[in-house]
C-alpha cells in the first residue's frame, strides 16, 4: 500500500442559543360586546392557553355601548393610544380581531403614527370590504336608540357621528354618496382616488401574515365573502365578487395584493355563523400565528482545520 491519504477534518463548533421569544397578541371584539363578557373572555383565555403567549383583550371605553356610538375612527385612535401605553407590546404584538374589531385593528395597523409593530393579524369574520346591512340591535334600552339610527340615512352627517357601523356600511346602490359621506371605510381602504395614502398601504403590506377567516354560515356579514375582501360590484348586488376581482385588489389600494404576491394571505373558510368557530378550528388557523417560535441562532462559529494526529490516521490508514 502507498503512504496513507493526508487529509484535513473540518472541526467547527457552533454555539446555537435557543432563543425562544413570544409575542403577545391583543383581541379586539364585535360590536355590542365587552372584554369582560364571558365569550370574549373565554375565546382570550383559551387562545392564550392553546398559544402559550400573552394575550389581552383590548377595550375602547365600557366595550358594549362605546362599540356601537363611538365612531369607527375615533374607536382607532382609542385602541391606538392604548397600544402605544402598553409596554409589553413595544417590540411587537399580533392582533385577532372579531367581527368589527378587525376594522379597528386594521385601522390601528393604518392610521396608527408611532404604534408598536403589528406582525400578524388574524380576522376572524371582518367586514373589511363593508357591509350592505347592519342588523338590528334587538331588545333593550339602548338598541332602541341604535335601531332608529339603522333606520335614518345611514350617509347623513349625523349617523355617521352617532353610529359606529355607518362607518363600514357600503350600499352597493349608493356608492356616489358612501364615497362622499361615509367616514371611515372609504379612508381605511384607500378608495377615495384623490385621498390615496400610501403610508397606509406601507404599514397594511408589512403584516407577515394576513389571515383572513370566512365563516360559510355567516348570516351577518351581507356577503360573507366581506371577510375575505370580496364584495358586490358597484351598482348591484350580484355577482359577489371574490377579492382578487375587486379594484381594491387590482389596482393595490391598500397592499393587500402586495402580500397575495408573497404568499402572506391566507383565505380560511370554516364552517359555523358568524364568529362560531370551533376549537379545532382556533388550533388549526389562528393558534399557529400566535404561537411562541423557537429560533435557533448561530451566534458565533469557530471552525478550524487540523492535521489529523496520527492515531486517527492509523484507524483508517493501512
Ligand atoms: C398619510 O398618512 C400618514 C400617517 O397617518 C400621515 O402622516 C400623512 O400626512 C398622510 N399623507 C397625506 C398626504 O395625507
Amino acid at each position: 500500500m502507498g503512504s496513507s491519504p493526508s487529509f484535513t477534518i473540518l472541526l467547527s463548533f457552533f454555539i446555537i442559543f435557543q432563543l425562544s421569544y413570544s409575542i403577545p397578541f391583543i383581541v379586539l371584539h364585535g360590536i355590542g360586546d365587552q372584554c369582560s363578557n364571558k365569550g370574549v373572555k373565554q375565546f382570550t383565555e383559551l387562545l392564550r392557553d392553546f398559544s402559550n403567549s400573552e394575550g389581552y383583550c383590548v377595550e375602547v371605553g365600557d366595550g358594549t355601548w362605546d362599540s356601537w356610538f363611538i365612531p369607527m375612527k375615533e374607536q382607532a385612535e382609542i385602541v391606538c393610544n392604548k397600544v402605544k401605553e402598553m409596554e409589553e407590546l413595544r417590540d411587537g404584538y399580533n392582533i385577532v380581531g372579531l367581527s368589527q374589531g378587525n376594522l379597528i385593528g386594521r385601522g390601528v395597523i393604518e392610521f396608527c403614527d408611532g404604534g408598536p409593530p403589528v406582525k400578524n393579524f388574524v380576522s376572524l369574520a371582518g367586514p373589511h370590504a363593508g357591509t350592505a346591512s347592519v342588523p338590528l340591535c334587538g331588545s333593550g334600552i339602548f338598541c332602541i336608540i341604535a335601531d332608529n339610527l339603522i333606520k335614518s340615512p345611514i350617509y347623513s352627517d349625523y349617523v355617521q357621528t352617532h353610529l359606529a357601523p355607518s362607518g363600514y356600511l357600503k350600499l352597493p346602490k349608493d356608492i356616489p354618496k358612501y364615497l362622499e359621506k361615509c367616514r371611515f371605510l372609504p379612508k381605511l381602504n384607500n378608495e377615495l382616488p384623490d385621498e390615496r395614502n400610501s403610508t397606509y398601504k406601507e404599514r397594511f403590506s408589512s403584516l407577515e401574515n394576513l389571515v383572513l377567516i370566512m365563516f360559510e354560515q355567516d348570516t351577518v356579514l351581507i356577503p360573507k365573502e366581506t371577510s375575505w375582501f370580496g364584495y358586490y360590484p358597484d351598482g348591484a348586488f350580484e355577482p359577489v365578487l371574490p377579492p382578487q376581482q375587486t379594484k381594491l385588489y387590482t389596482e393595490d389600494w391598500i397592499g393587500l395584493k402586495t402580500l397575495d404576491d408573497a404568499g402572506r394571505v391566507k383565505y380560511i373558510s370554516v364552517p359555523g355563523n358568524h364568529l362560531g368557530i370551533s376549537h379545532s378550528d382556533m388550533k388549526q388557523y389562528v393558534v399557529p400565528y400566535l404561537e411562541e417560535k423557537a429560533s435557533a441562532e448561530v451566534i458565533t462559529r469557530y471552525s478550524s482545520s487540523h492535521w489529523v494526529p496520527s492515531w486517527i490516521k492509523n484507524l483508517f490508514g493501512k
